[in-house]
């Protein structure tokens, strides 16, 4: 199976930034566990990172014949502010999954919305980067592993 992992604004400074929010580890730790998630369950992942609404629409527009068959994405600070990805989410129409490593439903009232997350399965909040994983598996799996 062919994913793509999607990753909004200001996640490259994972391991800097809010650490009590977000944790210690960096991107690239983020990157190796999803690489590594990959290669156990014989997926191919490709894994990209923007800061840029636009270039986050691109991505996913290009996923429509790029061979991908399922998208992870953690639009970050763009799930609460972008329709344009939502709409792009919903123009390629492959199953995706949104992730937040923290739990937004317990923070800030601007966080309660999800524009991205309308175009989604499954929603995995608050387990860190361990929910990337879990997203990835339930993609191959479905809701067969769930517990
Ligand atoms: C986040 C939550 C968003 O509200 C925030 O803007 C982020 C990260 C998360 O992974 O918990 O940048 O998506």
């Amino acid at each position: 199976m062919k994913i793509l992992v999607l990753n909004g604004p200001n996640l490259n400074m994972l391991g800097i930034r809010e650490k009590n929010i977000y944790g210690s580890g960096t991107y690239d730790d983020l990157v190796r566990l999803i690489e590594e998630t990959a290669k156990e369950n014989e997926m191919m992942v490709k894994v990209y990172q923007s800061n840029h609404e636009g270039a986050l629409v691109d991505r996913i527009q290009q996923a429509y014949d790029d061979g991908t068959e399922g998208i992870v994405i953690n639009p970050a600070a763009y799930t609460h502010t972008s329709v344009a990805i939502l709409d792009a989410l919903k123009a390629v129409n492959l199953p995706t999954v949104e992730v937040h490593l923290s739990d937004v439903s317990q923070r800030e009232d601007f966080r309660q919305i999800s524009y991205a997350g309308k175009a989604c399965v499954k929603t995995i909040m608050g387990k860190g980067f361990l929910g990337y994983k879990e997203a990835m598996l339930y993609l191959k799996n479905g809701n067969e592993k769930e517990e």
